[in-house]
C-alpha cells in the first residue's frame, strides 16, 4: 500500500458463551506457538465476508481454563504471530448499574484492575518498559462497535468502567457496593491483562462486555450464579455473533494505520538503556 501499512487483521477473544464466529469461511485450526507458553486453544483461521479473521476462546473450546490460570501472554502474543492488528474481546460480566440490565452490551472505555495473581507484562529484567494505559481502549475498534451496534438493533450502552476481579469466585456483597461507590459500570474477570498487553505489544484492543446479571448487589435480583449466567449467555450469544459480522467489514474498510497510537504504543515506553 501506499502508506506502507498493510491491512487490519481482526482478531476475536471470544469468552464465555463466544466459541464459535458465524459466517466465518475457508476455516482452519492452527496450533501456534509461543515463547510465553501454550494459548487458550489453537487460532481459527477464517475469513468472514472476504476479510481475513481470526478467533480464540478465551477459556479454549469447551470452557476448561479459568479466568487466573490463562496464560494472557501466550494469547495476545499468538493472535500478534497471527498477524491480527485490532482485538475485540467479547465478554460476558455482571452489571453494577440499575440501567445496564442483562442483555445490554456496553462498549467499555475505562478499566480498573483488581487482578493480583497474573503475569501482566512481556518486559522485565533486562529490559523495562512504561506503556501508556490513560486511554485503555483503541478508540477507533470501539467506534465501529458503535455503529455496528446501533446498526444491528442489539441494546447497548457507549462507554463505562469494567472492573476487573482476580475471581473465581464472585464478589461479596461488600466488594459489589464498593465498586458501585468507584463508580464502576461492569465486572469481569478476564479483560485485564488483556488490554495491557495488547497495548505492549502495540496491537488496538476494544472490549465490548455483554451483561449476564447484576451481580450481587442488586435488592431486587437473585445473586449471580452461574445458572442465572448462563442462561443470559445462550441469549447474548446470538447477538454476539451479529456484532461481529457487522463489526468485520466497518474495521477493513479502514486500511489506514490506526490514528489512536495503539500501534505505536512503545515509541516512548522502553526506560532501559540501549546498551544494557
Ligand atoms: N461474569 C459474568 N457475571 C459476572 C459477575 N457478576 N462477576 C464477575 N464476572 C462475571
Amino acid at each position: 500500500m501506499a502508506d506502507g501499512h498493510s491491512k487490519p487483521v481482526f482478531g476475536i477473544i471470544g469468552g464465555s458463551g463466544v466459541y464459535d464466529i458465524d459466517g466465518l469461511t475457508n476455516t482452519r485450526w492452527e496450533t501456534v506457538e509461543t515463547p510465553w507458553g501454550e494459548p487458550s486453544d489453537q487460532l481459527l483461521f477464517g475469513e468472514l465476508e472476504g476479510q481475513p479473521l481470526v478467533f480464540l476462546p478465551r477459556h479454549g473450546r469447551g470452557h476448561p481454563r479459568p479466568p487466573t490460570e490463562l496464560n494472557y501472554r501466550a494469547n495476545i502474543d499468538a493472535m500478534k504471530r497471527a498477524g491480527v492488528t485490532e482485538i475485540l474481546s467479547v465478554s460476558a460480566v455482571g452489571s453494577l448499574k440499575e440501567e445496564l440490565p442483562p442483555g445490554t452490551f456496553v462498549v467499555v472505555d475505562q478499566f480498573i484492575d483488581r487482578t493480583f495473581a497474573r503475569q501482566k507484562s512481556f518486559f522485565g529484567t533486562g529490559c523495562v518498559a512504561h506503556v501508556s494505559m490513560a486511554h485503555p481502549v483503541c478508540g477507533r475498534v470501539g467506534e465501529a462497535c458503535k455503529e455496528a451496534l446501533a446498526e444491528s438493533g442489539i441494546p447497548h450502552h457507549i462507554g463505562g468502567t469494567y472492573l476487573v476481579m482476580e475471581g473465581p469466585q464472585f464478589s461479596t456483597k461488600a466488594e459489589s457496593e464498593l465498586y458501585r461507590q468507584w463508580g464502576c459500570d461492569v465486572i469481569g474477570m478476564t479483560n485485564m491483562p488483556e488490554a495491557k498487553l495488547a497495548r505492549e505489544a502495540e496491537m488496538c484492543y476494544a472490549t465490548v462486555a455483554m451483561v449476564t446479571d447484576y451481580d450481587c448487589w442488586h435488592p431486587d435480583h437473585d445473586h449471580v450464579t452461574v445458572e442465572a449466567v448462563i442462561k443470559v449467555l445462550l441469549e447474548n450469544a446470538d447477538k454476539a455473533r451479529a456484532l461481529v459480522r457487522a463489526v468485520a467489514p466497518k474495521l477493513a474498510d479502514r486500511a489506514e494505520p490506526c490514528g489512536k497510537g495503539c500501534h505505536t504504543a512503545l515509541d516512548n515506553a522502553i526506560i532501559t538503556a540501549p546498551d544494557m
